[in-house]
C-alpha cells in the first residue's frame, strides 16, 4: 500500500469526528489537542515514509514488506492518564499511559467477571505496565470506541453499546472479545515500534 494513500487521512478525520461527538467542552479541547498531535505525527510519519520509499523499494520483497508494516511512535509527550491515537496499517491504534490508580483498578477485577478472561498483566509489557497499546477497533463490528467513556473507566463503543475497561477488555455489551493487542516493542523509553 502506498504511504501517501489519502484514505489514511479520511479515516483519521472520521474517527476523530466520531470521538468528538457528545464530549464536554474540556474533553473536546483535549481531543482537539490529541487530534493535532496525531495528525502532525501521522503527516510526519508519512513524510518520513515517502523519504525512505526509494530505499525500501530497493530492498528484497520480504525486507521491504517488513519495513512498511511497522510504525514508530514518539510517546515522550503523553502525560499519565492521557492517550494518543495513531494509524497503523490503516487502523487506529490507541496508546494510553495509565496512572497507578488505573493499573490497580485493572488488576483488581476478578477473571470470572470478564466475558473474555485475560489478566491485565498479559496485555502489557513486563516493567512497562503503564503503557497500554491496542487496536482501537471494537470487536463487535469494527467501530472506533470513544476514550474515557462507558461504565468501566475505559472506552465505549456507541455503535451498539459495548463497554471496555482501562485494560481494553470487554465488560458489557455485544462485543465478544477484548480489544486486540498488536505486536509492538519499546525501541527506547520514548519510542514504541508497532508491528
Ligand atoms: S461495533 Fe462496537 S458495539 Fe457494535
Amino acid at each position: 500500500m502506498c504511504h501517501s494513500d489519502p484514505r489514511k487521512y479520511y479515516y483519521l478525520v472520521l474517527f476523530n469526528i466520531i470521538n468528538n461527538f457528545n464530549m464536554s467542552e474540556t474533553e473536546k479541547k483535549t481531543n482537539r489537542r490529541d487530534f493535532l498531535f496525531t495528525a502532525s505525527y501521522t503527516i510526519g510519519a508519512v513524510g518520513v515514509g515517502s523519504a525512505i520509499w526509494p530505499l525500501v523499494h530497493q530492498m528484497n520483497p520480504d525486507k521491504a514488506q517488513q519495513a512498511l508494516a511497522t510504525t514508530e511512535v514518539d510517546i515522550s509527550q503523553v502525560e499519565p492518564g492521557k492517550s494518543i491515537t495513531v494509524l497503523w496499517r490503516g487502523k487506529p491504534v490507541f496508546l494510553k499511559r495509565r496512572t497507578q490508580d488505573e493499573i490497580v483498578e485493572a488488576r483488581s477485577v476478578a477473571l470470572k467477571d470478564l466475558p473474555d478472561p485475560q489478566k491485565d498483566e498479559e496485555r502489557v509489557k513486563d516493567g512497562k505496565d503503564e503503557w497500554l497499546v491496542m487496536l482501537g477497533v471494537c470487536t463487535h463490528l469494527g467501530c472506533v470506541p470513544l476514550k474515557d467513556k462507558g461504565e468501566f473507566n475505559g472506552w465505549f463503543c456507541p455503535c451498539h453499546g459495548s463497554h471496555y475497561d482501562v485494560s481494553g477488555r470487554i465488560r458489557k455489551g455485544p462485543a465478544p472479545k477484548n480489544m486486540e493487542i498488536p505486536n509492538y516493542e519499546f525501541v527506547d523509553s520514548n519510542t514504541i515500534k508497532i508491528g
